[in-house]
This record gives structure tokens, sequence and C-alpha cells, in this order.
């Protein structure tokens, strides 16, 4: 079977869905790779670093599309929304698309490749389960996200992170605080510690709270009764707005403290909710920064605005929206070895077998023989369940 990595075409993605190291390895399970000219040069594998290890190169996206059998991509349509669109006359019936593609979020676009007839995995859709993790492309991506956010905010702040004892008298360290700490928000309060930061974190799940102090930083509790929060995939659960007002009136004194908060809060699918408003921010000391690691959906953040800096009262809050671009060395090689273990997982003798008797395959496959297949995408498009016998995955 081809596989084909297209250049990633939404503004600024710098990645690229396989590198060069995981070709010989999909060639071992028969598989032939191709790539399109270019496509890793943004994130620092030129084609002739592929071609070493056994790749072929395409000189054009419509012949990669026309050769390819399955498409391999960091941002499908969806995730990809405007330029994506444009590959989407590219795609035949049978072919296979794997790749992020929102697929809660947009989910019209899940009904848009769906129109195609190609068969569509969404990485975003993997259980969190043990068997899975080598798979998981979402937790690589928050893992970079979390790392950058901090470096991000050491940028801004006009302090240093660390303690310094010197002729010059003594320097006190960076006070942090991390909101959320799942994947993205453990990975920055390890980053923060590095530098030497003090570091606190809340999160609504209690059980996190030995992995955060195994880190070196303090788990904040709020007298908060958050009832049942999490869901049977790991993930929180939403918990309503008057569990939020809550949260932020007793979150408020530890922000104002802070130097530097990072807020990574989510539910799976879900708007962010707001954390921290303006009368928050305007409590703490001017020169404090905020990284809004859930500006994408909306952020935790009431001042955050996608990709910009908004400086307010002093307080500079940033919402990058797409932090593993801007390494997009190590998250494409993190996100290729993901892509990789997931396709050797559907690949048996060197063509795709799905088993939709298993959990993996079952509940990333969001299309399939013109049908949006997975039953939260349809749900979220209005549509009936589908039978199991025409491969409803429920
Ligand atoms: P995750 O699901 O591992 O972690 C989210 C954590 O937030 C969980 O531990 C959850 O219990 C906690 N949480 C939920 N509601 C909360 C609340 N009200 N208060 C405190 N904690 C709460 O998710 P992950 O993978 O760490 O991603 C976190 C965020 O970072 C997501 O919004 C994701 O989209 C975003 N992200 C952003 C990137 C960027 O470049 N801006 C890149 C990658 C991820």
């Amino acid at each position: 079977m081809v596989v084909g990595v297209p250049k990633e075409t939404f503004p600024g993605e710098r990645r690229v869905a396989l590198v060069p190291a995981v070709v010989p390895l999909l060639a071992k399970a028969g598989l032939e790779v191709l790539i399109e000219a270019g496509a890793g040069k943004a994130a620092g594998f030129p084609d002739a670093a592929y071609e070493e290890r056994g790749a072929r190169i395409a000189p054009g996206r419509a012949g990669l599309f026309a050769r390819a059998e399955a498409i391999l991509q960091v941002r499908a349509l969806g995730a990809n929304p405007e330029a994506g669109e444009r590959d989407l006359e590219l795609l035949r019936p049978g072919q296979a698309v794997v790749g992020f593609c929102e697929p809660l979020g947009t989910p019209e676009a899940a009904r848009a490749l769906a129109g195609r007839g190609v068969t569509v995995f969404a990485l975003e859709l993997l259980p969190r389960i043990a068997r899975a993790q080598s798979m998981d492309a979402l937790t690589s991506m928050a893992t970079v996200a979390g790392y950058k956010a901090v470096l991000l905010a050491a940028g801004a702040l006009p302090r240093m992170f660390p303690m310094l004892m010197t002729a010059a008298g003594t320097v006190a360290p960076a006070r942090v605080f991390v909101v959320g700490a799942g994947v993205a928000g453990l990975q920055a309060i390890a980053t923060a510690r590095r530098l030497g930061a003090v570091v606190q974190a809340y999160d609504v799940r209690p059980a996190v709270k030995e992995q955060v102090e195994s880190l070196g930083a303090r788990f904040v509790e709020l007298p908060l009764e958050a009832g049942e929060v999490e869901d049977t995939g790991g993930y929180a659960r939403a918990l309503g707005e008057e569990f939020y007002r809550r949260q932020r009136e007793t979150m408020a004194r530890v922000v104002a403290e802070s130097d530097v908060v990072i807020t990574t809060a989510v539910t799976p699918g879900e708007k962010a909710p707001v954390l921290i408003t303006r009368e928050m921010v305007a409590r703490m000391a001017p020169g404090s920064v905020i990284v809004d690691l859930a500006a994408e959906r909306g952020g935790n953040c009431e001042l955050t605005r996608p990709d910009e800096t908004v400086v307010a009262q002093g307080v500079t809050v940033l919402g990058p929206a797409n932090l593993p671009s801007t390494v997009p060395y190590h998250a494409s090689q993190m996100y290729a070895r993901n892509l990789s273990a997931f396709l050797l997982h559907l690949v048996k003798n060197g063509a795709l077998r799905l088993d939709l008797g298993d959990e993996i395959t079952r509940e990333t496959l969001l299309a399939r023989e013109s049908e949006v297949v997975h039953p939260r995408v349809r749900e979220r498009l209005g549509l009936p369940p589908l039978p199991a016998a025409q491969g409803g995955n429920g």
C-alpha cells in the first residue's frame, strides 16, 4: 500500500506527518512512503533525508493524492478549514485519510469527507487506554505545548524564574500557577520547575494531586465539591457554570499572587470554561503573564484572544493556538511515531484491514463508505444512530 504525506497547508503550520526515521519501519510492514516535495522542510527534514530512508518524493500534490491509498496528515480537513477544502476534490472513494480533523468541533468537515467516499480516522478520537498510548498524538502535542508555554511565559516575564543568591542580593523565584494538570499542565509544571520557579497547580480531578507533587509542585486545594469529575475515558467532565463561578471565587487569591498563570483546563469537545475573569487579571501584579493554552477553545481567561497578545493593566495575556508547530522538529517526530504505531495497528499484510471489534479502530473511525459513522459526531450533526451492521461504532 502506498501512503502519501502531503505538505501541510494550514497557515503557519510547520509540522509534517511522517519523519524520515519511521519510513523503514513502515516499509517493513509493506507500506511504500510517498512524500510531497518539501513537506518536511519547515520541520527540518529535507527531501533527501526521506529518500535516504527509502521514501519516494512526489513532485506535486495532485500526483501524490492520485497515487496514495492512504493520506497521512497532521491537519486534515476540519483541523484545516479553508486550505483543507482544496484537497477535497483530490480525494477519491476508498482512499483513507488519517490525521487530526477536529471531529467534535467541526463535524461538518466529517460530512464533507464522507461525501468523497473516503475512510477517515480522526486521531483526536483515540481512546486513552494503555494499549493506545504509543499512538496518542494529542498527548504528544500537549506535551510540546506545555513545555513551550512555560518558555513563552519566561520570555514575556520581566523577572527571572530561578531563585538566585548573588553578590547583588537575592532574586526571588517566580511563582507559577498551572490550572489543569493534564498532559500539557504536567509538562508545564515540570518545565517551570526545571527553570527554578515555585510552582502550584490545581485540577478538578483530585487523582492528579500525587503527580503534581511528584514534580515538585504544590497542589492547591480549593473548597469545592465537584462530585463525579472523570468520565470512563479518563477525561474530566464538564462541571457547569455554578461550579466554575465558585472555582473563580476560590482561585482568585492564588491567581493574584502568581507571576505566571498557565491555563489548560478543558473537557473533551466542549468550550473551555472561563476560570480567570477580567477582574481577576486586574488583581495580578503588573508584568505578570498568563499563557492560555485553551485559547483555541475560547480560552480559560476572559481576555484571551487566540494567537494574539493582550495587555491589560500591565498583565500580558498570551493565547498561542498552535504551539506544537513552533517546535516542529520534535513535534513532527513524536507525531510520526504515534501515527506509525496507529497505522501498523490497522495494517495487515501491507493493506488496511479494519477490525471494528477492536476499540482503537472503532473509536477513531470517523467516516466510511460515504457515511459519518462515529456516534458522537453523528449526534452533533443531528444524524440518527447507525445500526452496527452498517459500520455504526456505538
Ligand atoms: P487533558 O485533558 O490532558 O488536560 C486537561 C486537564 O484540565 C484535565 O486534567 C482536567 O481534569 C482539567 N480540568 C478540566 N476542567 C477543569 C477546571 N475547571 N479546573 C481545573 N482543571 C480542569 O488535556 P491536555 O492534552 O493537557 O490539553 C490541555 C489543553 O491544551 C487543551 O485545551 C488542548 O486543546 C490545549 N492544547 C493547546 C495547544 C496549543 O498550542 N495552544 C496544543 C496542544 C494542546
